[in-house]
């Protein structure tokens, strides 16, 4: 999982201090009683604009800064050798910061938690069973015709609804695509979301994601227990969509477990479902949260790749021209040719480090430790601002540019902790591999159709909503080649 991270000798960042400070010796915005920086966060653009203040906090404070959001008390690392302080003193079992809404509901109806909720050991054991099929390349790869069966629906889908090369709101499209995928694979069962007409059963499945999802923020940073106690509107309807996203995987993992009879080599999760001795309550637990992880995510970054070919025209010619030599016309893309495309792969780890989907995740210290020259105690939030060094200088040369070339350079002094588009170490993002073929075969089916061009050149405003999205549709058209 940490492949070449390892390898990597501390010599770059040969920084120790001899005497660590304590935490309130960290530098920061205002910490006034009860609010903390709250107002100066408004100021800022609000938590929609947060990862914008953040690297603006990272040029005033530096590499490290600490702040605190009414209850929410947080140390803010921004520099890759700091996380490779915090990777080396990584325990067994790595903490992140517990999403409260959700285990409220868990608890709630009696449900099981799953890899995004659970702690300690049973992460552990939960994890154990899904790291040995998806985060093994040679696995994962066989899932290739899988993602093109929805690939080819997708994009019969775009030829249809294009018009004059606009496709009205692509990301909801994309949204569809990567649900469709993630669904066929962990439920084995065509939902038809690419369809003219969808089903009332895909389209609620669909919108009880989409509802959950847009209520949980707030009652991340006011207290979960009082929207529960109060019973208040938020708290009903993201209970509500988290029954129905429920009782529909469910009914589809149930379908799934009665069927024992012979599986096809690609059926991974079929494996699993089988195999392994997690509970049933388990399994409903952990195959929901894959989903939920796993289709935001892949279309957001799937939006952004698009984005930043558009802008790109001269990598995306060298980009089809790679396709064209390594994918015969009569072929479909599949994980054999991925393995001799070298820029399609950087071209999607330049769009990830430019445009990142996701721009941090946490860790809760689960013993004292020290980072930098600061003494942090055990139970300390600690941010992992990977959007913040992705786009700093000091990392990335001409940072600003979409640059794939940067990758494919030998010796190119890239810091390897500069780049974590799918988090560090032992909690990195178990559907890493996934979402890199479902992507990587994406962008092959379209570049080589489609010239990707961009209808303006204007700026365009991200905002964070859960994940890192365009504050406008996206200027780009399809045009057939
Ligand atoms: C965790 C990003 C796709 C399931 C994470 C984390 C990040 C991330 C940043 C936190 C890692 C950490 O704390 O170190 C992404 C991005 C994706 C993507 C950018 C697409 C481009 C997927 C897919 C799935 C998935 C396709 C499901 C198949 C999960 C799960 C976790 C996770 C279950 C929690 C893992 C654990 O704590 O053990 N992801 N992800 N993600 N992701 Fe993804």
């Amino acid at each position: 999982v940490l492949e070449e991270k390892d390898a990597v000798e501390t010599v770059r960042c040969p920084h120790a201090a001899s005497r660590a400070h304590s935490l309130d010796a960290i530098p920061g915005p205002t910490k006034w009683p009860l609010v903390g920086s709250m107002f100066e966060l408004h100021r800022k653009g609000g938590l929609n604009r947060q990862h914008e203040a953040l690297v603006d906090y990272h040029k005033q404070y530096g590499k490290i800064f600490r702040m605190k959001l009414a209850f929410f008390d947080s140390v803010n690392i921004g520099s890759p050798c700091l996380l490779e302080s915090l990777y080396r003193k990584e325990g067994k079992y790595p903490q992140r910061l517990e999403i409260k809404p959700w285990t409220a509901y868990r608890d709630l109806r009696d449900e099981a938690y799953g890899l995004l909720l659970l702690e300690g050991k049973d992460w552990q054991r939960v994890r154990s069973v899904f790291q040995q099929k998806l985060m093994k390349p040679t696995e994962v790869v066989k899932l290739d015709h899988k993602i093109n069966e929805v690939l080819m629906d997708f994009m019969g889908r775009i030829g249809k609804i294009n018009v004059n090369g606009r496709i009205k709101d692509l990301y909801f499209e994309l949204n569809k695509w990567s649900f469709e995928t993630i669904c066929l694979i962990l439920y084995d069962n065509r939902f038809g979301l690419l369809k003219k007409e969808v089903n009332e059963e895909a389209m609620n499945f669909i919108t009880a994601v989409k509802t959950m999802m847009s209520t949980f923020g707030m009652m991340m940073v006011t207290p979960v227990k009082l929207h529960k106690s109060l019973n208040t509107k938020r708290w009903q309807v993201h209970t509500e969509a988290w029954d129905r996203i429920f009782s529909t995987a469910k009914v589809y993992i149930d379908k799934r477990l009665k069927n024992n009879s012979a599986r096809a080599p690609d059926d991974l999760i079929g494996d699993i479902l089988h195999q392994s001795n997690l509970s049933k309550k388990e399994l409903y637990a952990a195959i929901t949260e894959l989903q939920i992880g796993g289709v935001e995510t892949t279309a957001n970054a799937m939006l952004w790749a698009i984005f930043n070919l558009s802008r790109n025209p001269g990598a995306q010619r060298k980009l089809f021209e790679e396709i064209r030599e390594v994918v015969a016309p009569d072929q479909d893309p599949c994980g054999e040719h991925i393995k001799n495309m070298p820029y399609l792969k950087a071209c999607l780890k330049e769009s990830m480090r430019l445009s990142p989907s996701v721009p941090f995740t946490s860790r809760t210290m689960d013993k004292d430790t020290v980072l930098g020259d600061y003494a942090i105690p055990k139970g300390t939030i600690v941010m992992i601002n990977s959007h913040a060094m992705g786009t700093n200088e000091e990392y990335f040369e001409e940072g600003k540019r979409f640059k794939p070339e940067r990758w494919l350079r030998e010796n190119n002094n890239i810091h390897p902790f500069a780049h974590i588009p799918f988090g560090i170490g032992k909690r990195m993002c178990i559907g890493r591999r996934l979402a890199e073929l479902q992507l990587q075969l994406a962008m092959c089916w379209l570049v080589r159709e489609y010239d990707i061009v961009a209808t303006d050149n204007e700026p365009l405003n991200v905002i964070h909503s859960g994940v890192l999205v365009p504050e406008r549709e996206l200027p780009v058209a399809f045009i057939k080649r």
